[in-house]
């Protein structure tokens, strides 16, 4: 069967924490090849690999230095092949990341701009003066090259120098490193921060803001993602495309992922995951109040769909914490798991799981700052220590680091959980809750959870194909949606809170399809417990 973006669901490996084989302490892609029968069990169709190129690993492998090449703390090309092969036998297929915005500065292309090549210097954004604008990861945006007497633009690290797409030899490259990949049996991309590619013509000083509204959404971007496509994967009708899509709109998403603008299949937005943001800012806490969460994902769903675009679903990802501390209940640990992942996956778009999401892997609570591996927590604690103090840094990085989201796999009951025989590169997440994937088969668990969902999202088309209809409620802690197409229509009731509540029943039930509890209901109402959430088939 094709894959579409209604029909697949899709797994997404950070392959730094996920299985290591040669005892490094690091998961490589043999790793992944010895673990693709779990994949297989949970009943997904697609894996999507963060980056594993050769790289520095500054921003762990974010920052690429060879687009074509495995960077050998993960394997090699053999490796890789075997992984592509393996997958297929078990009707899995393989999605890259590409990351299209920036180069690292290891790159032989930004060597070559270095020497003062003009060619190469093309590639990247060399100006004589900088703007005010601030990198995603702190501090001024620019790097002053001295023996040039220019600065290169870095949106991120400071050793991810931004491409400049404006250049046709730059978009070129890029798409013959698309089509390297297609070649070898690649099914899927996952472009990283493609929003961002298309700068301004102009380059001035953000009086309001950091920048970001000059190079967001960019004034060529629709032009070179169509160009894209029509090089590279739109000439196949078996690949699928998501956008991470930095700060963007619903306006440029129904462009991005639309029908009729041979863009990309799907995008990844954010608004979502900031509603516990204080004013937008990431490292401000703030409570989480369910009825934001509620009000954006309405809002994406309905107008996404009304203009004809198309959502990834999904609360976790490697630079997200831990959806189940961050949106559940500590008390109700399993019950938040399982109802975050109901009211997520069922609804339209394409749902992506996060490695560990299904076995409810919990934030850090590291009890140390040392423990913290990342380039953004780093600059978190060299920016904040002297003020705030190690207790507050502590704080703030245990709900906010993307080092949350990058503990390794706790596999089994063995040393280091089975992810490595030594100890591994980030440590586990200390907390009480994090139960490894063997104590979790075969009976009831949020394992096995997730795996009726994805079951149950591909036995009934609606789920797919179908329509999306908001319910209103009288209570600020439930989300509820109809799925429905001309033959199925399916209520889903989700609980984001620890009170019971009953719900009264308007249409007719033929049957209580799911549930993660026991459902209580006669034929005027049913009850919904604390996070419970319940998929009702009506007549
Ligand atoms: C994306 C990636 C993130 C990375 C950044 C820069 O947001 O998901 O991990 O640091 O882009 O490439
Ligand atoms: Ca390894």
């Amino acid at each position: 069967m094709l894959r579409t973006k209604e029909n697949t669901v899709i797994y997404q490996i950070y392959p730094k924490s996920f299985q290591d084989s040669n005892g490094d302490g690091i998961g490589d892609l043999r790793g992944i090849i010895n673990r693709l029968d779990y994949i297989q069990s949970l009943g997904v169709d697609m894996i999507w690999i963060t980056p594993f190129f050769t790289s520095p690993m500054n921003d762990n492998g974010y920052d690429v230095a060879d687009y074509r090449a495995i960077n050998p703390l993960f394997g090699t090309m053999d490796d890789f092949d075997e992984l592509v092969d393996q997958a297929k036998k078990r009707n899995l297929d393989i999605m890259l990341d590409m990351v299209f915005n920036h180069t690292s500065t290891e790159h032989k292309w930004f060597k070559k701009a270095l020497t003062g090549d003009p060619e190469y210097m093309d590639y990247y954004i060399f100006k004589d003066k900088p703007t005010n604008w601030i990198s995603k990861f702190g501090g001024n945006a620019w790097e002053y090259v001295e023996h040039l007497d220019k600065y290169y633009l870095h949106l991120f690290d400071v050793t991810q120098a931004d491409l400049n797409w404006d250049n046709p030899k730059v978009r070129q490259e890029l798409y013959d490193v698309l089509n390297f990949w297609i070649a070898k049996g690649v099914k899927g991309f996952r472009m990283d921060v493609i929003n961002l590619i298309s700068k301004p013509e102009i380059y001035e000083d953000d009086l309001v803001g950091d920048g970001r509204r000059f190079y967001t959404d960019g004034p060529n971007i629709h032009q070179y993602l169509q160009e894209m496509n029509d090089h590279t994967f739109g000439r196949h009708d078996d690949i699928l495309t998501v956008g991470e899509m930095s700060s963007t709109n619903i306006e440029d998403c129904s462009l991005y992922s639309g029908e009729k603008s041979n863009e990309l299949s799907m995008v990844f937005s954010f608004h979502h995951l900031k509603v516990d943001y204080r004013d937008g800012q990431k490292w401000e806490l703030a409570d989480f109040e369910p009825k934001k969460l509620f009000d954006l994902w309405r809002l994406w769903q309905t107008e996404l769909s009304e203009k004809g675009g198309w959502n990834a679903l999904f609360l976790n990802n490697h630079d997200q914490p831990r959806s189940v501390s961050r949106f559940g209940n500590k008390e109700y640990h399993q019950e938040s798991a399982s109802l975050l992942a109901t009211a997520t996956f069922l609804m339209q778009g394409t749902p992506f799981i996060y490695q560990g999401e299904e076995l409810g892997i919990p934030n850090t609570e590291y009890d140390n700052l040392d423990r913290y591996k990342d380039v953004e927590a780093i600059n978190y604690i060299k920016e904040h220590q002297s003020n705030l103090g190690n207790d507050e840094c502590l704080k703030v990085l245990n709900e906010r680091s993307r080092d949350n989201g990058r503990t390794p796999m706790p596999w089994n009951l063995e040393d280091n959980y089975g992810f490595s025989s030594t100890k591994p590169w980030l440590d586990f997440s200390l907390a009480e809750e994090l139960i490894p994937a063997s104590e979790q088969m075969n009976r009831p668990s949020i394992l096995t959870y997730y795996q009726a969902l994805i079951a149950l999202r591909k036995a009934n088309r609606a789920f797919q194909t179908g329509t999306i209809r908001f319910i209103d409620s009288d209570h600020e802690h439930l989300f509820n949606y109809i799925r429905e197409d001309n033959n199925e229509h399916y209520l889903v009731l989700n609980n984001f809170s620890n009170n019971n509540y009953t719900y009264p029943l308007t249409t007719e039930i033929k049957k209580v399809l799911f549930s993660n509890q026991e459902v209580e209901y006669n034929k005027d109402v049913i009850e919904i417990k604390p996070y419970q959430a319940i998929v009702l088939q009506l007549i």
